[in-house]
């Protein structure tokens, strides 16, 4: 039940902490990745060459924060597929090719069928799943479960960051057994990501102010999620949450490509909701956010400084705890969540159930 809550979805951001440690705290031991206890062996990332990651919509959007982890820090090649994309298309995979399948439901049909295809080209799948005992966790070689708990609510909030947790770990775990990252990098890694329930219970205090701003949300008609980077792959699952349930048009933006066309879309008063989070991109990512805010956008700016009083960057600023830039992520998405949710009940709709979505997507 909602336990107090109004709604399922909020209790399930509420839960975000707890589902992220019961996730991880079985994979560490001695402060480095293990999958024993989930059966899986060694040798299914020693050797593995390559990286495929298959899902559709939220599941898909925290394949693609692992992703960046894969490419940038262990300088591994990987894709990212779009389950119902992936099905029809010609697979360049072979048995040298870890395929990791997410799916919250583990029902999702693009996705068991896309895992079939895969099949046919590996024995390395292996599927992130929360249901046990669904369709994708038997079919694939093998499974980790995610411990989000049911999730009632059809817009995903826990089942995403304890994906985006499993991601990481199994990264690391990747990294290890390829010599890509040493037994002290993963060390300092897992136990960073020890603390990310800590921080997300730090930003939960935010509830209020996010449900002030999202005044400003309620009667816009476009928003825009602007990143870099991993703060890019955050931003489209920020955008998906307000689309799908406040029916506000969302779209995320490659903070350098506005200039490639979209920025002729802001005008007075939409919002961007602006994230820079990543050190590397930093001074590159303000300098696109005065560029929105010159256009008069209503500019809510997420990032790791401590105050940024600056008129001509944001409208409002909220500082997120400082922790490594790979896990600025979970803190993201959380505030994503509560503007997504505070918007959708300010328009007076009900953000459990949003129009023409179903939780488990089983027709094609
Ligand atoms: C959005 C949402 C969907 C699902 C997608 C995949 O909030 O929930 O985009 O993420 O339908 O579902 P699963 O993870 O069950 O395969």
């Amino acid at each position: 039940e909602k336990d107090g809550y109004p709604h399922f979805m909020i209790k399930e951001i509420h839960e975000q902490p707890a589902a992220i440690t019961r996730t991880i705290t079985p994979r560490i031991q001695d402060d480095l990745p293990d999958f024993s206890g989930d059966q899986i062996p060694d040798t299914l990332f020693d050797g593995a060459e390559n990286v495929t990651i298959i899902a559709c919509g939220t599941a898909m959007y925290a394949g693609m924060v692992g992703a960046e982890f894969i490419q940038n820090r262990l300088k591994m090649p990987v894709t990212v597929s779009i389950a119902s994309e992936f099905r029809y298309s010609q697979p360049v995979i072979d048995e040298k090719s870890l395929v990791i399948v997410v799916s919250q439901s583990g029902e999702t049909i693009d996705t068991f069928e896309a895992l079939k295809l895969a099949k046919q080209y590996t024995d390395r799948t292996l599927s992130i799943v929360n249901v046990k005992e669904s369709s994708i966790a038997r079919e694939s070689h093998y499974v980790v479960y995610t411990h989000a708990g049911p999730e009632i609510a059809v817009a995903s909030t826990k089942a995403y960051t304890v994906q985006v947790a499993m991601m990481y770990l199994l990264g690391f775990k990747l990294g290890l057994m390829n010599g890509r990252l040493s037994e002290a990098e993963a060390k300092e890694k897992v136990q960073a990501l020890k603390t990310v329930p800590a921080h997300m219970e730090e930003v939960l205090q935010y509830e209020k102010r996010v449900k002030e701003l999202t005044s400003r949300m309620v009667n816009a008609q476009d928003a825009f999620y602007i990143g870099r980077g991993l703060d890019y792959r955050v931003a489209m699952e920020g955008a998906l949450k307000l689309k799908e349930i406040s029916y506000i048009h969302a779209e995320a933006y490659a903070a350098g490509e506005l200039k490639h066309g979209t920025i002729s879309l802001i005008e007075e008063g939409v919002p961007v909701i602006a994230i820079a989070n990543q050190q590397k991109v930093y001074e590159k990512m303000i300098s696109n956010i005065r560029e929105v805010k010159a256009r008069n956008a209503f500019v809510i700016l997420i990032s790791k400084d401590k105050a940024i009083d600056d008129p001509t960057i944001c409208n409002v600023h909220l500082s997120i705890p400082d922790v490594p830039d790979d896990l600025t992520v979970f803190e993201t998405a959380v505030i994503c969540q509560l503007i997504g949710y505070y918007t959708s009940v300010g328009k007076g709709l009900d953000p459990d159930q949003p129009r023409n979505l179903a939780k488990s997507v089983t027709v094609e």
